[in-house]
């Protein structure tokens, strides 16, 4: 009989996700006439239609391989250079990222968790807590934990709590690890690092050997031209981390699938031995071995986001979802509960009333307001007392979720 990776056996329950549509579609099962009211501010999921450039371009390379003058079979594993090259020069415009440096991918979920496949065993390994459960997830299964004990926390990590004593933002520790993860801007909390933050990040990375995994997959939220988009804005860091981003919430693709990784020549693993090696030759060598590349009216939508029109479609599909969640910050704010994020991020963390823990307030939200929402505690036991409510909505079902949640806690 096949063996199995055992590491799968010490994951808590199910992804959160898939357990929170468990739970709603009980719920309409269970509740027929209230179901029919249901607003889902859940998984943060875009629900605008993708911009009209990337519908045109899309149309264009289907039309491409209809013909077999211009058809198109296996790409470059690491993407057209066409897409790479509008990403350098429009994301990472003077930050010294060549095209050759960025790696396209379906999906920043798959790269975090895949990115795992170029880094050996006995690491020290940070993350934050509340986190994108993917990182944690993923170490598990691949054997770079122990067990989970009672609040799901994991032999083996280190977490870095994160909550409204730090702004949910961590500070390096004093320990010495070699991988950390970041997320910013942040989900689930919707925090953002301010310069000086990233700063201390790096000159901790360079002084203790430590890889930065940056996920910046919402870097097209950030309002504040001060806060920095991408790791590479800080001098060193080109040393010292990876960065990965999107274009499932900046160009509304979590359906079209299409992310990117940005890994500098510059930067550097090492072996037990202590020979330093390439990690953009070794996740090169994966990607071409284990990936086909994304597929080319996918890559051809993408490229359209940074035409002139494209652009200012994205402009608008930020600012319309910002507008949601400044108006779901205001609600919260009025019913006296605690408010972060939401301000340079598509996701607002509010604090639980009293005495709540987080699926209780997931249940209240479901049964009395037909709301869905994330419960803070499936990020980490530090997200205990938290819930998340995603900004991704029509702007009327986010009234409406404002008025449900004045009306439930006037009551
Ligand atoms: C979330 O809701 O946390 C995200 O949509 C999940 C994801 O990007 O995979």
């Amino acid at each position: 009989m096949a063996l199995i990776n055992e590491n799968f056996l010490k994951l808590k329950a199910g992804y959160l996700f898939p357990e929170i549509g468990r739970r709603v579609t009980a719920f309409q099962q269970e509740n027929t006439e209230k179901a029919a009211r249901l607003i889902r501010c859940g998984i943060g999921d875009v629900t605008e239609a993708l911009p009209a450039a990337c519908i045109k371009a899309m149309h264009e390379g289907v039309d491409e391989l209809a013909d077999r003058a211009s058809f198109k079979g296996y790409g470059p594993e690491q993407g057209y250079a066409f897409l790479r090259e509008a990403i350098s020069a429009n994301q990472y415009d003077g930050l010294n990222i060549s095209a050759d440096e960025i790696f396209i991918s379906d999906g920043s979920k798959c790269d975090t968790g895949n990115i795992l496949d170029i880094f050996g065993k006995g690491n020290r390994i940070a993350i934050t807590d509340p986190v994108y459960p993917v990182y944690v997830d993923t170490n598990v299964m691949a054997g770079n934990t122990g067990d989970a004990n009672e609040s799901g926390a994991y032999a083996g990590l280190v977490y870095l709590t994160c909550d409204a004593s730090n702004s949910f933002v961590a500070a390096p520790p004093a320990e010495k690890v070699d991988i950390v993860y970041l997320c910013f801007p942040n989900n689930p909390t919707g925090a953002v690092a301010t310069r000086d933050q990233l700063t201390a990040w790096v000159n901790y990375a360079l002084a203790n050997d430590t890889l930065i995994l940056f996920d910046s997959a919402y870097e097209a939220f950030v309002q504040d031209s001060n806060v920095p988009r991408s790791i590479y804005e800080i001098p060193g860091a080109h040393q010292c981390a990876i960065e990965f981003r999107s274009f499932s919430k900046h160009g509304g693709f979590t359906g079209v699938r299409c992310a990117y990784t940005v890994i500098p020549k510059a930067l550097m693993g090492s072996t037990v031995s202590g020979e330093k090696v390439s990690l953009h030759q070794l996740w090169s060598r994966r990607h071409s071995t284990k990936f086909n590349g994304a597929s080319y009216p996918v890559q051809k939508a993408a490229a359209a986001l940074f035409t002139p029109e494209g652009k200012e479609q994205v402009a608008a599909l930020i600012h319309h979802y910002m507008g949601n969640a400044s108006l779901l910050r205001d609600a919260c704010k009025a019913a006296g509960l605690p408010v972060f994020g939401g301000e340079n991020a598509p996701y607002v963390w509010v604090g639980c009333p009293a005495g709540k823990t987080s699926w209780e307030m997931f249940d209240l939200m479901l049964h009395e307001a037909q709301v869905v929402i994330t419960p803070g505690s499936g990020f980490g036991a530090a997200g205990e007392g938290w819930f998340r409510i995603s900004a991704f909505n029509s702007r009327a079902n986010v009234e409406e979720v404002c008025r449900r949640i004045g009306q439930l806690f006037q009551a």
